[in-house]
């Protein structure tokens, strides 16, 4: 089982990037048997119809990086209480169907929301339009628990993340979504199992 993060910040310092790293080093520790990566994104280029056919290079990778994975493990900020538009683009790329036979590569895709930010929010206003998205293009979303770290600084020591408060909390969705990940494999939830 693979599981393909994607930091939804280009910054080089990103506590969100920071995030998925710790929730790699979460799950590599939790369950070494479960492969996790993730996605270096910042060569793909605004979305153009013009240019979709053939598609980028870069976008290309990127499809085939989220086609692969078993599961998609979001980690965002929020810029304006909105989808961080670089990130919006990306999903934007994903979105596409990649043929006239060959659906996007989000469809059904079991994903997990999570995002920090130095406001009070915890970025979940860009969540609720991340979920809103995915939604529309019929992607698996797992919508509890979702992970919001506000004032994320106070978990930061110059700007390098140390998890405390949210620790737990972080823990728990890995465990959260590797089990609604064994389940989609599964073939999904039973009622009277
Ligand atoms: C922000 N930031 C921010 N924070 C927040 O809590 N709510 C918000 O609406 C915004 N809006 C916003 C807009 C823009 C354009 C920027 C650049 C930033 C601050 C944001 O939380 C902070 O910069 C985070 O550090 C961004 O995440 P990364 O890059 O550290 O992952």
């Amino acid at each position: 089982m693979h599981v393909l993060a994607i930091a939804g910040s280009l910054r080089a310092g990103s506590y969100n990037r920071q995030l998925a790293e710790t929730a790699q080093d979460v799950v590599r520790k939790a369950r070494p048997d479960v492969g996790f990566t993730i996605l270096a994104w910042n060569d793909v280029p605004f979305m153009n119809e013009d240019a979709e056919d053939p598609p980028p290079a870069a976008v290309t990778r990127v499809r085939t990086a989220v086609r692969e994975a078993d599961g998609l493990w979001l980690f965002s900020p929020e810029y304006n209480h909105a989808i961080p538009g670089p990130f919006k683009n990306l999903l934007d790329w994903l979105s596409r169907p990649e043929g006239p036979t060959r659906p996007s590569v989000l469809v059904r895709k079991p994903i997990a929301l999570a995002g920090a930010s130095v406001g009070m929010s915890g970025a979940s206003h860009a969540q609720d339009q991340i979920v809103g998205m995915l939604s529309f293009i019929d992607a698996n979303v797992m919508n509890k628990p979702r992970l919001s770290i506000p004032h994320v600084a106070s978990q930061a020591k110059d700007g390098v993340l140390e998890l405390t408060a949210s620790a737990p909390h972080l823990e728990a969705q890995a465990e959260a979504f590797i089990r609604f990940l064994e389940i989609t494999r599964e073939g999904g939830w039973r009622q009277n199992a």
